[in-house]
């Protein structure tokens, strides 16, 4: 945790892939007056996720790792975040698989955002799946991440209603909408217990 304005701020360190968007919400609701957390740390497996860039806007370390290795590299990566003095861990649009050793370190401090309403849809699809089976909602969860894919304990939802002209693409993004709200609402619930 680091002291700003008087205020203790827990550490966020964010895993990403691809776009950001997430990431980008979370730097901005960071930043808010009476935001209880700071994203000191962006990781990133691939050197041309988009979502680099609003690390580098923001003047925020981001580091590229090759997850090719994994019990190598996350020896490393353990020893960044330690450095760094991460409380929390948040993945958004990460698409590598923590090995349960990273996980265990970790534990109770590594969050996902899914875009289902877990524990319906867990894994890739999730949109085109929830259309098909004539689902009335779909919609998006902050879980914490355990051994399993999708599957820790629920943190927070939101429902979003599917309509009838609803594709894939156009329900994915009214629901992306509600993960940038609702993921920096899951932090700071869980602040209160860390
Ligand atoms: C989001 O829909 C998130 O739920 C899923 O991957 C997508 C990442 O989007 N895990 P972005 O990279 O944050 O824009």
């Amino acid at each position: 945790m680091t002291k700003l304005n008087g205020l203790k701020k827990i550490n966020v360190a964010v895993f990403i892939s691809g776009k950001g968007s997430n990431l980008k919400n979370l730097i901005k609701n960071s930043k808010k007056h009476n935001s209880r957390f700071k994203i000191s740390l962006v990781i990133s497996n691939n050197s041309r996720a988009l979502g680099l860039k609003f690390a580098q806007k923001f003047n925020i370390t981001k580091k590229v790792i090759n997850f090719n290795n994994k019990s190598l590299i996350e020896k490393k990566l353990i020893f960044i975040l330690e450095k760094k003095k991460i409380d929390i861990i948040c993945l958004a649009g990460f698409m590598k698989i923590l090995s349960k050793n990273f996980i265990k370190k970790f534990n109770g401090k590594i969050l996902n955002i899914h875009p289902s309403l877990l524990p319906k849809y867990k894994g890739l699809n999730t949109h085109m799946r929830a259309i098909r089976n004539k689902e009335k909602y779909s919609g998006c969860t902050v879980h914490f991440v355990n051994s399993k894919l999708d599957s820790g304990k629920i943190i927070l939802q939101k429902k979003v209603k599917i309509l009838k002209k609803d594709t894939p693409k156009s329900l994915a993004s009214r629901v992306l909408i509600q993960e940038h709200v609702l993921y920096s609402k899951a932090i700071n619930k869980i602040i209160a217990n860390l």
